[in-house]
């Protein structure tokens, strides 16, 4: 549970989201064309809604798996230490994979969990983000293609939790403390 009360602005509209993912749709459509072997890796837990979204504007072949790796506790501070709580049920070796976040923040989530797939040997693998905060990096790495730069603020809403809250607002939200 959330320890001090807070207040939710919003950020990104419903439909602001809606809008963009089918650009980004038209273009990973673009770079996938042709495939018959798509597989798009969803991070748990927070890529759950945009991943549903997305897959829903992609007019291809596609498979969907999961991983989970643990992010940031109970808190809005990133641990930096990425666990992988749940490992994908399907084999990726061969294939082409899109992989799923929702936010990248420092990068390290981002940065572990491409190694660890690439080393599954993968025939190509892309990475989206629905939100990039660019300001916050702390490692070297980059989704392919990114839905919002954000400021650095700490965002709810669209799967996206603060201590497992909020997730089910449809609008991306940032969280002011009152
Ligand atoms: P990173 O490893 O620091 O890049 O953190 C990535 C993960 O931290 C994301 O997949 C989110 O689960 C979580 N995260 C980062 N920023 C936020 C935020 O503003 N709100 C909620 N979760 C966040």
């Amino acid at each position: 549970m959330p320890t001090r009360p807070y207040v939710i602005d919003e950020m990104i509209s419903a439909k602001t989201i809606a809008a963009r993912i089918e650009d980004l749709a038209r273009e990973i459509h673009d770079a996938f064309e042709g495939t018959d072997k798509l597989v798009v890796v969803g991070l748990l837990r927070g890529s759950f809604v945009f991943i549903a979204d997305l897959v829903r504007e992609l007019d291809l072949p596609v498979e969907v798996d999961f991983l989970e790796a643990s992010s940031y506790g109970d808190g809005t501070e990133s641990s930096r230490e990425v666990k992988i709580m749940k490992d994908l049920r399907g084999q990726i070796g061969g294939r082409d994979v899109l992989l799923v976040e929702d936010i990248v923040d420092t990068g390290f989530t981002l940065k572990h969990v491409v190694g660890l797939l690439k080393a599954r040997k993968p025939a190509h693998m892309k990475t989206i983000a629905l939100l990039n905060k660019q300001s916050r990096r702390e490692v070297d790495i980059n989704a392919d293609w990114v839905g919002f730069e954000i400021p650095d603020e700490f965002v709810v809403g669209y799967g996206i939790d603060f201590a497992q809250r909020n997730r089910n607002l449809p609008y991306i939200g940032k969280v002011r403390f009152t």
